[in-house]
C-alpha cells in the first residue's frame, strides 16, 4: 500500500467515525465535570459480593426547565439554544475498580426537561441516569438509517443496517421471556432511542406522570444485551429541602450477567445536593485475597 492509499483510508476512516456520531444527531459526552462526580467501590474476597456508590449533584449542573409547553415543541431553542425535547447528556466515565468488578463502564446523566414519551408516565422533567455497560465509543455505533421521528428508530420496518436491527434482537430464555431484567419488565419497541437501546420496565405497574416521585427502573436492550442499567426520576427527587430516599432489592429472570444489581438505593442529602446511588451484587470477577498469592488462590479453587 503507498503513502496516498494509506492517506485515504484514514481520511476515509475518519469520515466514517463522524457520519456515525453525525447518525445519532447529538452529543453524548456533554460535560458531567459539572455533576462534581464520584464514585467507589468495596468488594468482600469471601463473598465476592460489591458494594458501589455514585455520588451526582444534580443541582449543581443547573439543568435548562422549558418556561412553558412552547418550549416542549421543535422550533423552540430554550434548551441550551435546542428544543427542550432533546435530552441533553452527559457521561461520567466510572473509576477502574468500579467498571471492572460491576461491569459497568459509564454513566449517562442525561436530562429530559420536557420529558419524553409515554407522556403519561414520563411526561415531566427528569433524569435518567443511564449506567451503560458499554464505552461511549461503542454508543457511537448504536443508530438507525430510518428514523420514526428525530428521537426514536423505526420500529414497524426492517431497519435497513445492522445496527439499526440490533436494536429489535432482544436476549430471552427458553421459555421466550426477556432475561436479565425483572419479571414485571417488558420492551417497548417504540423506545428505540440512537446511542443507549430499546426500553424496558414494569410498563403495566408504573404509576401515572401526576403521582411520579420516585426512581422507577429501566433496562436498555440491543443486539440480545443489555446495554444499560437506569435509575429514573423526576427532579423533585433531587432537589428540595428535604431529605428523599429510596430502595429496591432486584431479582432477574434467567440471569447470565452476575454483576447486574441485587439491591440499590438512592439518598438526596438537602445539605450537601448529592444524591448517592448505591448498587450492591455479585462482582463479575472475585477479588484476589490480599497478599496470599498462590495460597489464596488455591484455598478459592477448593471451595
Ligand atoms: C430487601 O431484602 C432484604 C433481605 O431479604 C430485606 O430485609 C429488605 O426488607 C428488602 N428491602 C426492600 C426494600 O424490599
Amino acid at each position: 500500500m503507498n503513502l496516498r492509499t494509506s492517506i485515504l483510508l484514514l481520511f476515509l476512516a475518519g469520515v466514517k467515525n463522524t457520519s456515525a456520531t453525525n447518525m445519532l444527531g447529538f452529543d453524548i459526552f456533554g460535560d458531567s465535570s459539572k455533576f462534581d462526580p464520584s464514585d467507589s467501590i468495596t468488594v468482600d474476597p469471601d463473598t465476592c459480593e460489591y458494594h458501589a456508590e455514585v455520588h451526582i449533584n444534580f443541582g449543581a449542573a443547573d439543568p435548562p426547565f422549558p418556561s412553558g409547553p412552547d418550549d416542549c415543541t421543535m422550533e423552540s431553542t430554550a434548551c441550551n439554544g435546542q428544543s427542550c425535547l432533546y435530552e441533553i447528556r452527559n457521561a461520567y466515565k466510572l473509576s477502574k475498580a468500579f467498571r471492572k468488578y460491576t461491569g459497568f463502564n459509564h454513566v449517562g446523566l442525561d436530562w429530559s426537561p420536557c420529558g419524553h414519551p409515554p407522556l403519561d408516565k414520563f411526561g415531566k422533567p427528569h433524569w435518567n441516569m443511564h449506567i451503560f455497560r458499554v464505552s461511549p465509543k461503542a454508543r457511537e455505533e448504536v443508530y438507525c438509517e430510518d428514523m420514526l421521528n428525530p428521537f426514536i428508530c423505526d420500529f414497524m420496518e426492517e431497519q435497513p443496517n445492522i445496527e439499526g436491527r440490533k436494536f429489535f434482537v432482544h436476549g430471552t430464555d427458553k421459555d421466550g421471556n426477556l432475561a436479565n431484567v425483572p419479571a414485571s419488565f417488558s420492551a417497548a419497541l417504540d423506545t428505540a432511542v440512537p446511542g443507549e437501546g430499546v426500553h424496558a420496565w414494569d410498563i403495566e405497574g408504573t404509576v401515572d406522570v401526576s403521582a411520579w416521585l420516585e426512581p422507577v427502573l429501566i433496562e436498555g436492550l440491543y443486539d440480545g444485551r443489555i446495554q444499560f442499567w437506569e435509575p429514573m426520576f423526576p427532579v423533585e427527587f433531587v432537589t428540595g429541602d428535604s431529605e428523599k430516599f429510596y430502595e429496591s432489592n432486584e431479582t432477574y429472570v434467567s440471569k447470565t450477567i452476575v454483576s447486574l444489581p441485587s439491591y440499590w438505593s438512592m439518598t438526596y442529602n438537602p445539605d450537601t445536593g448529592v444524591t448517592t446511588l448505591v448498587i450492591e451484587g455479585k462482582a463479575q470477577i472475585c477479588p484476589k485475597n490480599s497478599k496470599g498469592g498462590k495460597s489464596g488462590k488455591s484455598s478459592r479453587i477448593r471451595k
